[in-house]
């Protein structure tokens, strides 16, 4: 990792506003405990209590948004010792909103506890988040590993883009076939090994613990994507160097804000804000403050919502399973990473918010969307994830379209696959009803086999 002079920061307690009434230091060492206890607890919800918690500057409850491009000081020296790094924002000096803003830096500290990192910065979208870290990691002539199945967009900056603007090469391998992939790092020339932890769409589990012991033992930087599964797979706790975050789905739960994250050590984000070398000073996938400040009033309740999400989506592919769908869930015991995701997955999160029903044709896959949108109100046909309502899509031509045929077979994405984002609108046997209507509709028509 590149050398930095910027103000740098790690995440910690050393600030906390209004310490002086309020009894804001009883509040510190309240936290200071709760951290120490969190250390040991294994539910992201507990480092998230214990992260530190930023007041309004009038004494409210919510942070105040600094909604300012700049920062003005009393001193003119002030700002020259701002720019040589010996006054940053871990004492509270700002320099410009491109570079740290203290509401995106209260977000990205909610996002380091989350993963329980040592920092995050986020994003203006999940992929300038996956773009920046990639090229603050791999430098012109750098090679990349990545798994076979990832969002469409991934695969594309790294079979398209990344190689042509950039010279950075990447080989594809499937991350179940731990041999191929110990095989595929080039040894000196292979700078990050990069996987989701439950694959978009096919929802593989990557094994984190041993795709990182790999990647470490040829030291190789390990980068996972958790949009997934937050607060499901805590992947640096499994091992992983950096996690990556497009907030736009679960994290925001709106389905109204694109936005992303990269969580990672606090050498790796000041890094990235280096004033020579840095990829989110220098390319700008800045985050507005005032969209900071709403994601950052949603991450509180990010833990109920996932728990309701992967309830839901375990009721209904069980009860999809046995009427005779072909569903895939890491949480049905057929699922090949079925043991390996309840090895490490923190407990009473569930399986993941997601399932899919594989209705092998295109087009009997939208006939089942039709059903499910128009007929019976169940959800709406649309891309992403993470919202309230059940969002539906078929995978293969439209988030995976990216991928020509043979990737997509490579990567197991059926022409049929139909991705469900489950939502926790309404009651479960509300939604359930409307699910088994739409099901028995193709049955009439004669439009699925079952299994
Ligand atoms: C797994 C995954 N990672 C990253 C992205 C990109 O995120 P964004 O749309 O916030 O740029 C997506 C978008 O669908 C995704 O599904």
């Amino acid at each position: 990792m590149a050398e930095t002079k910027t103000p740098g920061f790690a995440i910690s307690d050393k600030k906390h506003t209004r310490s002086d009434d309020f009894g804001g230091d009883n509040i510190l060492s309240a936290k200071k405990q709760m951290l120490s206890a969190a250390s040991t607890w294994d539910d992201p919800a507990a480092t998230l209590a214990a992260a530190r918690h930023e007041f309004g500057e009038h004494g409210g409850v919510n942070m105040s948004i600094e909604a300012s491009a700049t920062f003005t000081v009393m001193e003119p020296e002030t700002l020259s010792r701002m720019f040589t790094g010996e006054l940053g924002p871990d004492r509270d000096f700002f320099i410009y909103s491109r570079h740290f803003n203290p509401t995106v830096l209260n977000l990205s500290r909610q996002m380091a506890a989350l993963e329980g990192t040592e920092a995050a910065y986020c994003t203006s979208s999940g992929m300038a988040a996956i773009s920046s870290v990639l090229l603050q990691l791999v430098s012109s002539g750098g090679h990349i590993v990545a798994s076979t199945v990832l969002y469409g967009g991934t695969h594309a900056l790294l079979t398209h883009f990344l190689p042509r603007a950039c010279n950075i090469k990447t080989t594809f391998v499937d991350m179940s076939d731990l041999e191929s992939v110990r095989n595929a790092i080039v040894q000196g020339r292979t700078k990050v090994l990069y996987f989701e932890s439950i694959s978009n769409p096919t929802l593989r589990v990557a094994n984190i613990p041993e795709l990182s012991r790999i990647a470490h033992e040829k030291g190789v930087k390990v980068v996972v994507d958790n949009t997934f599964a937050p607060m499901v797979v805590s992947p640096a706790r499994l091992g992983a160097d950096v996690v990556i975050h497009s907030i736009s789905k679960f994290i925001s739960g709106g389905a109204d804000i694109i936005a992303g994250a990269v969580c990672g050590p606090a050498s790796l984000v000041n890094s990235m804000m280096d004033l020579h070398q840095g990829t989110l000073m220098l390319l700008g996938p800045t985050m507005n403050p005032k969209i900071a400040f709403e994601l950052s009033e949603r991450i509180p309740h990010l833990s109920l919502r996932m728990k309701e999400h992967c309830h839901r989506a375990l009721v209904f592919a069980t009860r999809m399973k046995k009427l005779g769908l072909k569903v895939i869930y890491p949480g049905l015991e057929d699922h090949p990473h079925h043991t390996l995701l309840k090895s490490f997955a923190n407990k009473e999160y569930g399986y993941g918010g997601l399932l899919c029903v594989d209705m092998e044709t295109e087009e009997r896959a939208n006939r089942l969307m039709h059903h499910l949108q128009n007929s019976t109100q169940f959800g709406f046909m649309a891309v992403s994830l993470g919202y309230y309502e059940t969002l539906m899509s078929c995978s293969g031509s439209s988030t995976s379209s990216e991928m020509n045929d043979e990737e997509k077979a490579m990567a197991r994405i059926s022409p049929g696959l139909v991705r469900m984002s489950v939502g926790y609108l309404g009651t479960l046997e509300q939604r359930w009803s409307q699910l088994e209507k739409a099901i028995s509709r193709m049955q009439d028509s004669g439009s699925f086999n079952k299994y």
